[in-house]
């Protein structure tokens, strides 16, 4: 099994919004991750609109050729939005609409019966679920409970312990993955991860179905350019 790499484009329409207009073209950006080997595009549209729009999202769906994912709370506006363009895969955080980024995930124990509604209306538009959630195989049990096809780790803890010493790093991930495994449903991780950190997280953790990369990505491409950033990212989930 091959780890995916999707994308996310957050941080290009921040750019594109610092001026108003279209430049950069997140459409032409999203196609061009794409052509360059991305296995699919991560959005994150926010209630402010601060990066993607809303009318991002709706232009995206006709435009990708790979899976689309789309991550969010779950609030009225995003659940119409989400089943309006049924994306491949719809990520659940429990984000506050003022937050800067994702920093933890759901309790999925105490949100039980919220979450397997929202859960239960995905899966019936034929949507895959993933519950962003910690390192954490009780939360994981709780996601798989609920009805998620998915958890995605959330791994900026992993990141930021990473250079002081891996194996620590890694071991709570490694814990929760093993348990995602024998639950039988799927694995993915984001946030934080980079260039320096990914190949191991997928070497130790080699069943991830997918991961999610943003910020490092585009931070990259700015000195390597997004056609050699790209493949440096899908080299280090080769196994
Ligand atoms: N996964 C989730 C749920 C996120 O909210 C984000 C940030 O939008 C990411 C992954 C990607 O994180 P990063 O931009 O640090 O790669």
């Amino acid at each position: 099994m091959r780890t995916k790499l999707s994308v996310n484009i957050n941080k290009v329409a921040t750019i594109r919004n610092a001026r108003g207009g279209n430049n950069p073209d997140i459409l032409k950006v999203a196609k061009d991750c794409e052509l360059f080997g991305a296995d699919g595009i991560t959005v994150h549209p926010r209630p402010d609109e601060r990066h993607i729009r809303r009318d991002d999202v709706l232009a995206l769906q006709g435009v990708l050729r790979t899976e689309f994912n789309i991550e969010g709370y779950p609030s009225k506006e995003f659940m119409d939005l989400v089943l309006r363009v049924r994306p491949s895969q719809v990520t659940l955080v429990p984000d506050k609409p003022e937050q800067l980024t994702s920093d933890s995930g759901w309790d999925t124990e105490k949100e039980q019966l919220f979450l397997r509604e929202i859960l239960n209306d995905l899966r019936e538009a034929g949507i895959r679920s993933s519950l962003f959630i910690d390192a954490n195989p009780r939360m994981a049990e709780f996601a798989a409970e609920a009805g998620a096809d998915r958890v995605e780790l959330y791994t900026g803890p992993y990141a930021h312990m990473f250079a002081e010493n891996p194996e620590a790093a890694i071991a709570p991930f490694l814990k929760t993955a093993e348990c995602v495994k024998k639950l039988g449903i799927g694995l993915n991780a984001g946030h934080d991860l980079s260039l320096e950190n990914l190949k191991y997280f997928t070497d130790v953790i080699t069943w991830v179905d997918e991961v999610s990369i943003g910020h490092a990505l585009i931070c990259d491409a700015l000195y390597m350019g997004l056609e050699a950033t790209v493949t440096a990212y899908k080299k280090c989930l080769i196994k």
